[in-house]
């Protein structure tokens, strides 16, 4: 029999892509903080309390996206009415909703460098992206981003903003966020996933007011990345649609159980990005003080370091491969850069050691 002639099946989009690699840790000993995890654990307390809460989760059933319980807490927490959000499993899933649902000539505005998955789903989609260049001392977007002036003043775009962004850390301007909002030509996802570590306010109290504004948030950085629980706000214009298309139990009854227990039980997340926001800072002048790297001030739970000699560039990846440190790194324009994310305090010590042993090498 011949074999399968894949071509004939999947589309371009699809035989392009390569799979998503995920780091893989061996053994306890490495230092990860590659992906924007928190490295706090649960207290025993808590994890007790946990335990006990969700034994008796009804896993026999479907799973119930809308019991009363989690809806109140979160209208709550976000004070936002619950017709205005759905869940994901993760907000990657809600990225994908959102870009399954477009028509082809939308284009797909994304800030370079930026959250890679906006790219990748985009383009499997088969989504047309235009990068937007950011400026490169700022990380900023640029004043002329609208586009009013060019000929494709009525072309339809959707922009696609992490606020913070990652990887660079910062908030894009706000005036510029929302003179984008105020032309029904654009769409534009303001994504969340780190505003727990900064002072900026969220956008989702704008949802009424514009019904072009997409907010994501998720509960990944601040301790409960495995839970994989996202939610999308937006007006009942857009949302509606979206509905259509989420699947029915995307998201498991031990998440929305765990959800519901740990809305009730918030301090201890708060107690911990407390901690971040101060490790943060306090990492930031440690590797300010080490002269072959430029660190860049952050709001969100990672700091964005860059190479200030080229040459270094193999021997760093060799320093740190040898010492079982895990760091996001990057290609091409973004070579000499590295995203660290800020863990523990005997972490960031241990870090922070290992860099300042490097300057001395
Ligand atoms: C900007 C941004 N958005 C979304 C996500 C995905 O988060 P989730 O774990 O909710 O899928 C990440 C994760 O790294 C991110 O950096």
């Amino acid at each position: 029999m011949p074999p399968l002639k894949i071509e004939n099946f999947i589309k371009n989009s699809v035989l392009e892509l390569s799979a998503y690699k995920i780091n893989e840790v061996e053994s306890g000993e490495a230092l990860k903080l590659d992906a924007n995890e928190s490295n706090y654990t649960l207290s025993r307390n808590i994890k007790k309390k946990y335990a006990d809460f969700i034994k008796d989760t009804l896993i026999n059933l479907y799973p119930d996206s809308g019991s009363k319980n989690l809806i109140r807490l979160l209208e709550k927490f976000y004070g936002t009415a619950a017709e205005n959000f759905i869940f994901g499993n993760g907000s990657d899933e809600l990225i994908s909703i959102i870009l399954l649902s477009l028509k082809k000539d939308v284009a797909v505005k994304i800030p370079e460098p930026s959250f890679s998955m906006y790219g990748i789903i985009a383009r499997y989609n088969d989504l047309k992206t235009e990068p937007v260049k950011l400026d490169e001392k700022y990380f900023d977007l640029p004043e002329n981003i609208s586009g009013d002036k060019t000929k494709d003043k009525n072309s339809k775009k959707i922009f696609f903003f992490s606020y913070p962004n990652n990887p660079t850390g910062n908030h894009f301007n706000r005036d510029i966020i929302k003179n984008l909002l105020e032309n029904k030509n654009n769409i534009v996802v303001v994504d969340e996933a780190y505003i727990f570590f900064s002072n900026k306010e969220s956008f989702i109290k704008y949802i009424n007011k514009y019904d072009n504004l997409i907010v994501l948030r998720t509960f990944s950085k601040i301790g409960l990345a495995g839970l994989r629980f996202g939610m999308l706000f937006s007006g009942n214009k857009l949302i509606n649609e979206f509905k259509k298309i989420k699947l029915p139990y995307n998201i498991n009854s031990l998440t929305l159980s765990s959800i519901e227990f740990f809305l009730n039980n918030f301090g201890e997340f708060d107690k911990n990005i407390k901690k971040t926001v101060g490790q943060r800072e306090k990492l930031y002048s440690a590797l300010s003080k080490l002269d072959y790297i430029h660190v860049y001030p952050s709001d969100a739970n990672f700091l964005l370091v860059r190479l200030k000699n080229k040459n270094l560039k193999n021997k760093f990846d060799k320093f740190l491969n040898a010492n079982n440190i895990i760091v996001r790194s990057f290609t091409g324009d973004m070579e000499l850069f590295y995203r660290i994310t800020v863990g523990t305090p005997a972490e960031n010590k241990k870090l922070a050691g290992y860099l300042k042993d490097f300057g001395a090498l």
